[in-house]
């Protein structure tokens, strides 16, 4: 499948040469890259946020996806929209009013995308699936990279994909043990855009190579 799209998540990456790292991804072809933020608060851990995004953003050209794993983002909204070339992906568990939410981060002029957890039926976010351009189907417990994908996740991504038929410009997103051998399986079910951290980052033949074996579990779909 020619569209598939390869997002590394730099939540993998050494931190101190990030700069060089995400340089390296965008050269060895990927398409965008994946941006944790982390508040210890809906999540246990914390990672970085607006300094470090603006940081990354002086060494890549790709459009970059937010994933805001921090209660009630709209808090980030006005500063991050500072920062071109953004997606920002908000939690439906962490959000007050959704639909405010994602109706501030198109105003503010960033794409907006809408993720839930596994255990997060569809039916949470249905009202906000003519809003958005993208849902990010979690694939593991979001908080920590390095997580077996979850294959109950599968039929969730099947259902969405059925739905997303009456809504032609939303995109699938898969985000949580996304390798070679589970990539396949993504795809399969629906996925159009594969997020990866540990898989890209951590790949034994170097970011690359993780990409390119990415790329080559899915290419015969
Ligand atoms: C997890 C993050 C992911 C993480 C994925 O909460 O949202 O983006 O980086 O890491 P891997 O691909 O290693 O499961
Ligand atoms: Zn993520």
């Amino acid at each position: 499948m020619g569209s598939i799209k390869i997002s590394p998540s730099i939540l993998s990456a050494d931190f101190a040469r990030l700069g060089e790292q995400v340089a390296e991804a965008e050269a060895a072809g990927a398409d965008e890259i994946h941006f944790d933020v982390m508040d210890g608060k809906f999540v246990p851990g914390i990672t970085f946020g607006f300094v470090v995004l603006e940081a990354v953003r002086r060494h890549t050209q790709l459009p970059i996806d937010v994933h805001m794993m921090v209660d009630d983002p709209i808090r980030f909204v006005p500063e991050y929209a500072a920062v071109p070339g953004l997606t920002m992906t908000v939690h439906v568990e962490a959000c007050p009013d959704l639909t405010e939410t994602i109706e501030a981060i198109g105003a503010a002029g960033m794409r907006p995308a809408v993720t839930l957890r596994p255990a997060t039926p569809l039916s949470e976010i249905a009202d906000a699936l003519p809003l958005v351009d993208r849902v990010l189907v979690m694939t593991v417990v979001p908080g920590v990279g390095g997580q077996p994908f979850m294959d109950e996740v599968l039929p969730k991504i099947a259902d969405l994909r059925e739905i997303a038929v009456s809504h032609p410009r939303l995109e699938i997103a898969v985000d949580g043990g996304i390798k070679a051998d589970t990539a396949p399986r993504a795809v399969a079910a629906g996925a159009a855009t594969l997020i990866s951290g540990s898989g890209v980052f951590g790949h034994p033949d170097g970011i690359a190579g993780g990409i390119r074996a990415l790329r080559l579990a899915v290419e015969r779909l």
